[in-house]
């Protein structure tokens, strides 16, 4: 019905999308906070609390439509570099984010996930943390990853010593390791890999992102800033997304 909703009453780039063959599982490098800000001479601190609401906006949305999985990057293992207050914004508004979504997940079916080395997070976020796993794993709705002090390259490198430890355990030998069976080393284990890779803010690169899961995903970007991104934009990527010839390295039959 809410497909259906979505065809009829929105025009723009809604019309170009086929709601019956979304993707199932879309990532998206939240970037350009601190331009936003800065550009309306705030602190860079404004662009990530206005980021963290357009978060939930179109997390919403996905869920709406009937998206499988949401992944975000909001916090990667270089953005330690960044200054205290701004590390300390981010570190409450993903507080704030699980407060609230402890309180209402269960009435939106919404499961959420927190993906990347939490270990270094304060007791209070990760025990935080601890309780939206809890209580997703009752639900059944899209699963929304908030990718927190992540990097692609030292997933993997975590994912390579679980394997090793396993092996010197004797659970497992080295040539039994495939691609399909490494992926459960992963922090994503058990989530299909992306098919569209969404970047806001006009960068073109992968940023230590989902390196391993994005082999085969089709990028988007756009110079449109994260704050300002909107369901309408979604729709853009969503109908570029659809024009796209996947091959996976095949020939067109
Ligand atoms: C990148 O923009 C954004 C971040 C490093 C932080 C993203 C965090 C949030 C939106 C808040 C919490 C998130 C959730 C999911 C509740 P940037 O600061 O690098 O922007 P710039 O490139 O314009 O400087």
């Amino acid at each position: 019905m809410k497909l259906a909703f979505w065809k009829k009453k929105s025009g723009g780039a809604a019309g170009q999308v086929d709601f019956g063959h979304l993707p199932r599982h879309v990532a998206i490098i939240l970037d350009g906070n601190g331009r936003w800000a800065k550009r309306r001479g705030l602190p860079r601190t404004a662009g990530h609390k206005v980021g963290a609401e357009t978060f939930r906006t179109i997390a919403t949305y996905c869920r709406d439509i009937g998206l499988d999985y949401l992944t975000v990057y909001a916090f990667s293992t270089e953005n330690w570099k960044r200054p205290a207050e701004e590390v300390d914004t981010i570190m409450d508004l993903l507080k704030k984010y699980m407060l609230e979504a402890i309180d209402t997940m269960e009435r939106d079916n919404v499961r959420l996930r927190f993906v990347g080395d939490l270990s270094v997070l304060s007791d209070e976020l990760k025990e935080l943390a601890a309780r939206c796993d809890a209580i997703s794993a009752k639900l059944t709705g899209c699963q929304c990853n908030i990718c927190l002090n992540y990097g692609g390259r030292a997933e993997i490198v975590h994912a390579a010593r679980e394997f090793a430890k396993d092996c010197t355990a004797g659970r497992v030998k080295p040539e039994d390791l495939t691609e399909k069976s490494f992926e459960g080393y992963l922090y994503t284990a058990g989530v299909p890999s992306p098919e569209l890779l969404i970047r806001p803010g006009g960068e073109q690169r992968l940023s230590n992102f989902l390196l391993w899961q994005c082999a085969y995903a089709e990028f988007y970007y756009t110079d449109v800033l994260w704050p300002d991104f909107t369901v309408e934009e979604l729709h853009r990527a969503f109908a570029a997304y659809q024009r796209r010839d996947r091959r996976f390295g095949g020939v067109k039959q």
